[in-house]
């Protein structure tokens, strides 16, 4: 087979070399994208094109206009001396690839098209396949790879990420999220400059609390939010990953993005298999707002656990009375959360332990036990007492974990993450431990803690998983010497493979992913979960920051919001219950507070917004999210609208950030409306008298060219408006 030699003299003056007319496209085409393959068999596998979708008649015009024409999965040898996808060391220590097509499948399943090319090393035997999985529902392309040899000895894969894609140099932005314990999913935006950007992460349990593996490309400029072409990438694992754009050069950024491979090589046995998660693409024509769009509606049909069913309404016990949960002070909560319309009671940390019983949070984990002093009849007289109140009953748990002051831990003390020949250091209380999830044993114990829980009461409806230490100590007594270096991968693997077992047995429990806050909100995860705690900081004027930064990638059903105590707990500041609410309203409402010490205006307002959420409960969380006014745009003010599919209802959020005399206020502007629809309004949580608009009605067009005056007076002012078509 003849091979393609390309020029980097001319590469490097920005001219792309061309394919011969009969080389194989493969068009991966969603309903309003295409990502354009060249897959010529015995050469290498190149990009061409992503963007607008296009049909195989406009294929011809791509290339003559100039195609981005890079390989689609770099590896690391035969000519490739920049940032690789793919580095490996062979059994016979050689470190280079030299890949070509070998062929490629198209097989349609329910909801995608699963276009798979293989490659082939020219001189070994070592494979790669590369999958695209183009959705019908949705514009998202998931790409990943699928790596395996046939060689003599181990292969040692040294880098291997899930997927790259150039992208053509412009004023070109990027937007990420970065942060910390109470103040997560922080937005940045930077223009991309020569040299290498990498966001990575090595935290090793809880990934997303510092940063997140997803980013958004503005192609057109400084990101906005309804205008301009966006590149949304969003990496589906819940372990270390790096992401990386490489600029070089004046013609191309380079993307990659996959496991951080740092302190990660993976040894792989001939005829074994690795498999990369996957990298989600989306590309869009409507700013960083329709790159949301397309992930949330992606998310929905499947990359959450769950994603179309109506979340309930529930009331966490944490902040209401932390570790001192008792048989009273449950049922309590759970009666007046019930009389003032709330759905489900989750009882958090605090409930188990036998012989170290859990009265702070240096002991007990991994003895899921109840602690009977606590709870005399234990948790199936809290599932009864559920029933008799009309609330469904959930519990917390971290299962992950251990405290070196544990039964767990004194009868299975190689159970622990650490290497065999150090003594560990320990996280939260001093004790804390995590355990191992690359041990199978640990595995089933894992699983066992879950499948326990729901023997003993199978209406158990709800699970709030929670992990709150990182891997600190790096070693694992199960895995051998050889591959130690397997552990930050395999841990992972580990944890997916318990989680699989509990969706196989138990498919209807909801399941809430947490990390000390939103350590876990991570599509490595979702798709287990129905939903993720956001962040333990609860007041609701950072959330507006931590919700909005959240909402790029992630869907307002997944995200758990919860009204809490004024002082907020975490921030000492004093907000209206109101304004509370209201935040709290645009993703799946909950309470995290103690409703008995609520005065009885605060009780009538609560159960009349828990009344309201229900009924605009489908918008919100099956809805359209339409970002208007950021937090972060410096003017005081935030505003979003939630759009039913089809338009016919829509939900208008506006908060007040800042409150000074003489304030500019702006014209609060729509958008996801139909222009040619005409539509009513209602204010909802009101507290004052009606507005002019109220119960009038305007044209969609004229909501979103011209917007709506509203009075925003005094501190944490806010305000939500029905929209329903006529
Ligand atoms: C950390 C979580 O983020 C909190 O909501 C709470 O569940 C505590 N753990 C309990 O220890």
């Amino acid at each position: 087979m003849k091979k393609i030699v390309f020029l980097p003299a001319l590469i490097g003056l920005g001219i792309m070399y061309v394919y011969p007319a009969h080389a194989k496209d493969l068009l991966i085409n969603t309903p309003r994208t295409t990502l354009l393959l060249q897959a010529h068999e015995g050469h290498d596998l190149r990009v061409a094109y992503y963007g607008s979708r296009i049909e195989a008649s406009d294929v011809a015009a791509v290339y003559a206009a100039g195609a981005l024409n890079r390989s689609a999965y770099p590896a690391f040898g035969a000519g490739c001396q920049d940032e690789t996808a793919l580095s490996v060391r062979h059994a016979d220590g050689n470190m280079t690839l030299d890949m070509a097509v070998q062929g490629s499948t198209v097989a349609e399943e329910a909801n995608a098209t699963l276009t798979t090319v293989t490659l082939k090393d020219r001189l070994y035997p070592f494979t790669v396949d590369v999958c695209y999985r183009a959705y019908k529902n949705s514009d998202v392309i998931e790409t990943w790879t699928v790596i395996s040899h046939n060689e003599k000895k181990n292969v040692r894969l040294q880098q291997y990420a899930s997927g790259f894609l150039p992208v053509r140099i412009g004023d070109v932005w990027i937007s990420h999220l970065h942060g910390n314990w109470g103040a997560e999913a922080e937005l940045t935006a930077e223009p991309l400059q020569p040299g290498l950007k990498v966001i990575k992460n090595t935290d090793g349990a809880r990934n997303t609390q510092t940063d997140h593996p997803e980013i958004m490309i503005s192609l057109d400029g400084r990101p906005e939010e309804n205008r301009g072409r966006v590149i949304g990438a969003a990496l589906c694992w819940s372990g270390n990953y790096k992401l990386r754009v490489d600029t070089r050069g004046k013609h191309l950024h380079y993307f990659f993005a996959g496991i951080n491979e740092e302190h990660s090589e993976y040894e792989l046995k001939p005829g074994q298999r690795f498999t990369t998660p996957e990298l989600a693409l989306t590309y869009s024509e409507e700013g960083l707002g329709g790159a949301s769009r397309a992930f949330h509606r992606w998310a929905r049909n499947g990359k959450v656990h769950n994603g179309t069913a109506l979340r309930d309404i529930l009331l966490n016990s944490w902040e209401g009375v932390y570790l001192n949960v008792n048989q009273e002070n449950m049922e309590e909560m759970m009666r007046d959360f019930s009389a003032l319309g709330g759905e489900l009671f989750v009882m958090d940390d605090g409930w188990f332990g036998e012989k170290y019983r859990r009265v702070k949070d240096n002991s007990s984990l991994g003895d899921w036990m109840t602690d009977t002093v606590k709870l005399p009849q234990g948790v199936p007289a809290l599932v009864k007492a559920a029933e008799k109140h009309g609330v469904k009953f959930g519990i917390w748990i971290e299962p992950e974990m251990t405290n070196s002051k544990s039964e767990l831990y004194e009868k299975h003390p190689d159970w622990i993450v650490c290497p065999p020949q150090r003594n560990p250091i320990h996280g939260r209380g001093g004790s804390q431990l995590v355990l191992d999830v690359s041990n199978p044993k640990v595995q089933d114990f894992i699983f066992g803690v879950v499948d326990h829980l729901m023997q003993e009461n199978p209406s158990l409806y709800y699970i709030k998983w929670d992990c709150n230490m990182s891997i600190m100590n790096y070693g694992s007594h199960y895995l051998t010497a050889d591959r130690q270096s397997h552990l930050y991968v395999d841990f992972h693997l580990g944890l997916r493979k318990v989680l699989e077992r509990i969706r196989n047995k138990y498919p209807k429990l909801v399941m809430q992913a947490c990390a000390s806050g939103g350590g876990r909100a991570t599509y490595g995860l979702m798709p287990y979960f129905e939903e993720f705690w956001v962040s333990d900081n609860t007041d609701a004027l950072q959330r507006l920051f931590i919700q909005w930064g959240t909402s790029y990638f992630y869907p307002s059903c997944a995200m758990a919001q919860h009204v809490s105590a004024s002082p907020n707990h975490q921030t000492g500041r004093r907000i209206p219950l109101k304004f509370r609410f209201d935040v709290a309203m645009t993703g799946r409402l909950g309470m995290e507070m103690q409703p008995k010490t609520m005065n009885d205006q605060e009780k009538e307002f609560t159960r009349q917004a828990i009344a309201t959420y229900k009924e605009i409960r489908p918008v919100i969380q099956q809805g359209d999210q339409y970002r208007i006014l950021s937090p972060y745009g410096n003017s005081g003010f935030c505003s979003e609208l939630y759009s039913a599919p089809d338009k016919s209802e829509a939900v208008f959020f506006a908060y007040k950030m800042e409150n000074f005399v003489n304030q500019f206020t702006p014209r609060f502007r729509m958008d996801g409306l139909d222009p040619a629809r005409n539509y009513r309004i209602t204010e909802l949580n009101r507290t004052g008298n009606p507005a002019g608009f109220e119960g009038k009605t305007f044209s969609g067009k004229f909501l979103m060219e011209n917007g709506l005056e509203l009075y925003m007076g005094g501190e944490f002012a806010s305000k939500v408006l029905r929209l329903q078509a006529e």
